[in-house]
């Protein structure tokens, strides 16, 4: 049987990795994997994180499984992370919340969920949107559309053209939206269009899925989640799949949660039931570790204001890379606007340069970044920004 299978090509960024590693260049800089690194290019365990593994390693006295829906203090935790710790809907028998292999087993629980509830809905993502989404959502026989989204002038978001393609949608599509750090873009919503887009969504009855990956890495945890928030507040229905791997560093443990708001109790007491029964289907039961790690954390006040200051601690870095960056490229590249580096958010941007482009600065001058010109600000550091800026200019000519 397995003798007709046809061998796949690698993953586009698994193989820039492994072209990253065979490159013996000095001067090298990985800008492609979707990781943070710290000033020395590494991505290390968050010291909170370390303090809490050794408090839950102390206490354990068990490896038997957790229950399919996971760990019920995570579970609780996340959603008043998310939702908001003094939120009325973060205490509400409206929401119901599952722990997930990662933000992508979120995102899977979702779109299997939706599923289920309608087998026929389409969900629209944005134009463009991280690779992952189209195997997670559309993996389980979901039809994927695609809504405007990116301004290629502006670097900002194309609102008006997203807009009106949300506009003319039938009621009960399903809408991916990234709740902060546009994946792979930078670009963001500003307060204002949530709000626009919340009264779009509630009037054309269109459903919400939200897909929070980088809480905190933006501009703060709070304001990370401000779109997200309102949406669950003001709209009937919401599904929000959260990652804990980026904003705790814990990658390989694979920590996520899905939270589904219903139209009432019993609407998320039967959702959950499905749930359950979706996760028995896929994997069972959820990992335990990272979810305990991050339970600990939010529950311990010390622990929690430490890893908030970690957490602030990465998000300034990402901000003055960004600063620098832009700065040095306005300085070697007079004549190419990169200024949106600074108004985009998170660890990614859109450098906007085109494919022959982005294979001349890999081949020449050793930078790594996926096809699209998306690159991981995290992965410069203050020393090589003026190399990177020249490298820039030296392809484009400038
Ligand atoms: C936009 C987005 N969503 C979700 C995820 C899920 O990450 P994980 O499954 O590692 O938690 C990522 C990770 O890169 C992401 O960029």
């Amino acid at each position: 049987m397995l003798e007709h299978l046809d061998r796949l090509a690698p993953d586009p960024i698994l193989g820039l990795m492994a072209a990253f590693r065979a490159d013996s260049d000095p001067r090298k800089v990985d800008l492609g994997v979707g990781v943070y690194r710290d000033e020395r290019g590494e991505t290390p365990v968050m010291q909170a994180v370390r303090d809490a593994e050794r408090a839950v390693l102390e206490r354990q006295t068990t490896k038997t499984y957790v229950a399919p829906a996971g760990n019920a203090g995570f579970n609780e935790a996340m959603r008043r992370l998310a939702l908001g710790d003094g939120s009325p809907l973060a205490r509400s028998e409206r929401v119901c919340a599952v722990q997930a292999p990662g933000g992508c087993g979120a995102l899977r629980l979702g779109a299997e969920l939706i599923r289920v509830a309608r087998p026929e809905a389409v969900v629209h993502v944005s134009n463009p949107t991280w690779a992952n989404h189209v195997p997670l959502l559309s993996g389980c026989g979901l039809k994927l559309e695609r809504y405007p989204y990116f301004d290629a002038v502006s670097g900002g978001v194309a609102f008006e053209a997203m807009l009106s393609a949300l506009e003319a949608l039938p009621p009960r599509s399903v809408v991916l939206l990234h709740a902060s750090c546009h994946n792979p873009t930078g670009a963001d919503l500003e307060e204002a269009q949530w709000r626009t887009l919340g009264a779009v969504l509630e009037r054309r009855g269109l459903l919400p899925f939200i897909d929070m990956a980088y809480q905190g890495l933006g501009r703060g945890l709070a304001e990370d989640a401000y779109g997200l928030r309102l949406l669950a507040e003001q709209l009937p229905e919401a599904l929000i799949a959260v990652s804990c791997s980026k904003n705790f560093g814990l990658y390989r443990e694979r920590v996520g949660c899905l939270l589904v708001v219903g139209q009432s109790g019993a609407a998320a007491e039967a959702t959950l039931s499905q749930l359950v029964r979706i996760a028995r289907g896929l994997y069972s039961m959820p990992p335990d570790h990272g979810a305990a790690i991050v339970a600990e954390i939010l529950s311990e006040e010390p622990l929690r204001a430490a890893w908030q200051r970690e957490l602030a601690a990465m998000r300034a870095r990402i901000v003055q890379l960004r600063t620098a960056t832009a700065a040095a490229l306005a300085a070697a590249c007079p004549r190419k606007d990169f200024s949106h580096l600074v108004r985009q958010r998170g660890m990614f941007s859109y450098l906007g340069l085109d494919k022959d482009t982005v294979r001349r600065l890999r081949e020449a001058h050793h930078l790594y970044m996926t096809d699209d010109s998306r690159i991981n600000i995290a992965g410069l550091r203050p020393e090589n920004i003026p190399y990177f800026a020249q490298a820039i200019a030296q392809a484009l000519g400038q």
